[in-house]
């Protein structure tokens, strides 16, 4: 049941932190603080090549895990939407691994991607929620994230606990690929230990963000802006706005405003721009001084320091604890899904059963 929440969405976004424990669990040792993953078949050390596929919110797992594995990996990544690849008859590499995400494990197309994956003779690594499922048999290796049933249509813990098993991926691979050293390792694997607590922050210290969500409702087009693994962030942010809300949503990279949609800017829209303190973090606040130049409302989502540094241009900052830059990405996952979800409220629409959608798409 829904226990003391109003919608299942609620209740699943407030599990994370417990979620995100559970997961992490499985692939970490603490007695040594570094990353176990189960025994697999599958030697990062002699791929040339990861191909990921997926579709929705799993897709953009998938391409947060874009950023980690070439940054932290040294592994190219190669990434698009099951839809997409199923058909474009691209040639894989010869014994290469191609990994697909999905909550549900019966996604139509996503099925068929791995399938055609499969058929090139790769080797094929799901992460999934639901086990018995179509893609959990015919997968080659499983990795389950442990996020148990999710009721409500838009996916939220399914997401970050994907986030969490990526994460524990390319630690693996950095160290197959011995491209990481232990000091790194036991950093990046500190900042993973942190997040239930810091997630937790988040949910208990709302009341802007509903107030901020309250404004965003009465919008009919919202943008959302990052770079990086902040920019596969801000088409979560955007599809999550979408799906719940029906307000019409667009996530851009950051760079990518002047090339068209810095158009749209005027004072009513309002532009989410998601500014972890990075190495990029100067770059996205150089596009957030275009916007105010411009007039937009800007929501700068940023920690402290951040906040200090470039809050002056915004109409509203929403501030999140200060983690590693590793780890930013799950844990600004979470402000995205509660404004979605504040603004759905506000609006009164029908959070767990947003009209035209299905959890499960078994049909292309
Ligand atoms: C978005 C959402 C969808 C799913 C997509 C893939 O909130 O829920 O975009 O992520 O339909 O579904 P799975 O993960 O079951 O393959």
């Amino acid at each position: 049941g829904k226990g003391n929440y109003r919608h299942f969405m609620m209740k699943e976004i407030a599990e994370q932190p417990a979620v995100i424990g559970k997961t992490l669990q499985v692939f970490l040792d603490p007695n040594k603080r570094r990353i176990k993953l189960p025994a697999m078949p599958l030697d990062f050390a002699k791929l040339d090549r990861l191909t990921i596929t997926a579709c929705g919110t799993a897709y953009l797992a998938g391409f947060v895990a874009k950023y980690w594995f070439e940054q932290i990996a040294r592994l190219p990544v190669e990434i698009d939407v099951a839809s997409e690849f199923r058909y474009r008859n691209t040639p894989l590499p010869a014994n290469g691994a191609t990994l697909v995400i999905s909550q549900s494990g019966e996604t139509a197309d996503t099925l068929a991607a791995l399938r055609y994956a499969k058929a090139q003779g790769n080797e094929i690594v799901a992460i999934l929620n639901v086990l018995e499922s179509s893609i959990g048999r015919e997968a080659d290796i499983v990795l389950p994230i442990l996020a148990g049933p999710e009721i409500g249509v838009a996916s939220t813990k399914a997401f970050t606990a994907q986030l969490t098993v990526l994460a524990a991926l390319v630690l693996a691979a950095a160290k197959a690929r011995q491209v990481i050293d232990l000091r790194h390792e036991v950093e990046l694997y500190n900042a993973l230990v942190s997040l239930p607590g810091k997630v937790a922050e988040v949910l208990d210290n709302d009341d802007h963000l509903q107030k901020v969500a309250a404004e965003i409702s009465k919008a009919r087009t919202v943008l959302f802006l990052g770079r990086g693994s902040a920019y596969p962030l801000a088409l979560e942010g955007a599809l999550k706005l979408k799906e719940i809300t029906y307000i019409h949503a667009e996530g851009y990279a950051a760079g990518e405003m002047k090339h068209g949609p810095i158009a749209l800017i005027d004072g009513n829209v309002p532009v989410v721009i998601l500014a972890p303190h990075d190495n990029l973090f100067e770059k996205t606040t150089s596009n957030l001084q275009e916007v105010h130049a411009r007039g937009g409302r800007i929501i700068l989502i940023s920690d402290a320091e951040g906040i200090a540094r470039a809050g002056h241009g915004a109409t509203h900052a929403l501030e999140l604890p200060q983690v590693d830059p590793f780890v930013a990405p799950i844990l600004y996952a979470v402000p995205l899904q509660l404004l979605a979800y504040y603004a759905a409220v506000a609006k009164g629409t029908d959070i767990d059963q947003p009209r035209n959608l299905a959890k499960s798409v078994t049909v292309e």
